[in-house]
């Protein structure tokens, strides 16, 4: 009696609050903890922070709430989500690809020769491929981003049992510096930890949706709340903290540059864990009845509150411990552990920070995971253990790469130098160079092509339609009845209004979200030039 076509049940939430949780867990990461506040204090405290919080909201929100519509319609992965959605010939997507294949020539004629290969490349496949092109990128996304991000959590792993052992005894940024560095330099141990965290995340994708991701999440997104509070609570009594709290929360916009802007934008793309498909993989388990506006203004609230928060762990103690805030990458590994240090109870901070560090991208990188073995369970039909296996050790692998480059890349003068020749950059390790394709290239784009396609291909007629399961008529009430708290009440409940949350959406995914994403874009890729 086994029929091998019939495809089985597709695992779901336990409910909204399970989605919310794994979708926050997702999205709450070393992006909101490690990167938001370095890059904070790069670009100038307050003022990059607001306009951090408005791309989430203008931006993020919108797209999230075109990926888990795209998710729930299809109950697919990215790649099966867009082969099912795409329309036999679409004119956009190939005056798209046309665009790219030109963009490509272009950067050839500048001997930008990887860039110009690469762009040649993308552009036919586009063309060719049409949207599916959107969901391939997603699952290939994936894959490479959490090649280092692993590494990156295993770093946090290994802070984790450093700290606890009380090595982290540093009197000077100097000092914890060569630690670090000889850390990340001994490739042995980082591979080692690297390793544990691939493992851990697989043994829990291994265990599937509900009782792997959707446990593992309600246990950690608010062991990450509780941490926070008291690291945030101990950074705020501190004597002189004060510089901190206004640093971050004082905007001067003189210090705010175009640059920063799309950093900002760039930046809350990664942290929502947005343009790659992972919202639309966790949509795919989605109940029909579960509200996708309240989920997305949650997720993102989350993940923004954690950013937010980090920073007001990070910088009062950063101030009044005499540090500098822009510190750059370095700064939770380096300045982190010499702030703690000097504190009463030192080693017990410093272990609840990196435990902290590596929860939260742990909770991350099984999104990441999940999105490559959903792909092999719905298109491959392999089962959950063996994808979740058989990824998790290629991205292993890979990230091995990632982890030997960061600080021996010279004992690979080979690859080194087929990289360098490709891509320009001399010193441009392949961790840089994964995180820069994925970050400002695959992202974005892939952030642009979801908001094209649900606005004017897939239509925002039929995603509304999606949308308004479950959502009890939310998307149709006029926007001020909405908002002073009159959504059910017998005057108000017309659909006729123009003004509804709805309509507003739809304006958002159809203009304003492609035109802010293609500017950031055309930026990075040197075509706009805004300079301060
Ligand atoms: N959002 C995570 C962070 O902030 C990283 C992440 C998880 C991610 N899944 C993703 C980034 C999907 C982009 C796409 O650390």
């Amino acid at each position: 009696m086994k029929e091998k076509s019939v495809t089985p049940e597709r695992e779901k939430w336990s409910g909204q609050l399970g989605f919310i949780l794994a979708a926050a867990g997702s999205a709450i990461g070393l992006g909101s903890i490690w990167r938001f506040p370095y890059i904070t204090g790069e670009n100038g405290g307050g003022a990059f922070m607001l306009v951090y919080l408005l791309c989430c909201a203008a931006v993020g929100i919108p797209v999230m709430i075109c990926e888990i519509a795209l998710g729930r319609h299809t109950q697919r992965n990215p790649i099966g989500c867009f082969n099912q959605l795409t329309p036999p010939a679409s004119l956009l997507a190939h005056f798209l690809g046309g665009g790219m294949v030109l963009t490509g020539i272009a950067l050839l004629c500048f001997h930008a020769i990887g860039w110009g290969v690469t762009a040649l490349i993308f552009g036919g496949l586009v063309f060719w491929k049409s949207w599916r092109i959107v969901g391939i990128m997603g699952v290939v996304a994936g894959f490479l981003i959490l090649s280092y991000y692993s590494v990156i959590g295993g770093w946090a792993i290994g802070y984790v049992v450093k700290a606890a052992s009380n090595q982290l005894t540093f009197e000077t940024v100097a000092q914890a510096k060569t630690t670090y560095l000889d850390f990340i330099g001994s490739t042995g141990r980082v591979i080692g930890f690297h390793f544990v965290f691939m493992l851990l995340c697989v043994a829990i994708i291994y265990k599937g949706v509900q009782k792997g991701i959707e446990t593992a999440c309600k246990f950690m997104v608010p062991l990450l709340f509780i941490i926070m509070l008291v690291l945030i609570l101990r950074a705020l009594t501190l004597p002189g903290a004060a510089a901190g709290v206004s640093f971050c929360f004082t905007p001067d916009f003189s210090k705010l540059t175009a640059q920063g802007v799309l950093v900002a934008l760039g930046h809350a793309f990664f942290t929502l864990s947005l343009g790659m498909g992972a919202m639309i993989t966790y949509g795919s388990y989605l109940g029909k009845n579960e509200n996708i506006f309240a989920s997305g203004v949650w997720i993102t609230g989350l993940d923004t509150l954690v950013s937010v928060l980090s920073c007001l762990m990070i910088f009062p103690a950063v101030f009044a411990m005499g540090f500098e805030p822009g510190e750059g990458p370095g700064l939770v590994f380096q300045v982190v552990p010499a702030v703690f240090h000097r504190l009463p109870a030192g080693p017990l901070w410093g272990t609840l920070f990196f435990i902290l560090l590596a929860v939260a991208a742990l909770a991350s990188g099984i999104s990441l995971l999940e999105v490559v073995t959903a792909y092999f369970v719905d298109e491959k039909k392999w089962t959950r253990h063996r994808a979740a296996i058989v990824t998790g050790i290629a991205i292993f692998l890979l990230g091995g790469l990632s982890a030997v480059s960061i600080e021996n890349w010279d004992k690979l003068p080979a690859i080194q130098k087929a990289v360098a020749a490709c891509f320009g950059g001399a010193r441009a390790s392949f961790f840089d160079l994964v995180d820069n394709l994925t970050c400002n290239w695959m992202l974005p784009l892939g952030g642009l092509f979801i908001c094209l396609f649900t606005g004017w291909i897939w239509g925002t007629r039929n995603a509304i339609g999606e949308i308004r399961h479950g959502s009890k008529n939310f998307a149709d009430v006029h926007l001020l009845s909405l908002m002073a708290g009159l959504k059910d009440d017998p005057s108000h409940n017309s659909s006729t209004h123009p003004l509804t949350l709805a309509s507003m959406w739809g304006i958002f995914v159809r203009f304003i979200c492609p035109v802010a994403i293609l500017i950031t874009f055309l930026h990075t890729i040197g075509w706009l030039n805004l300079k301060p």
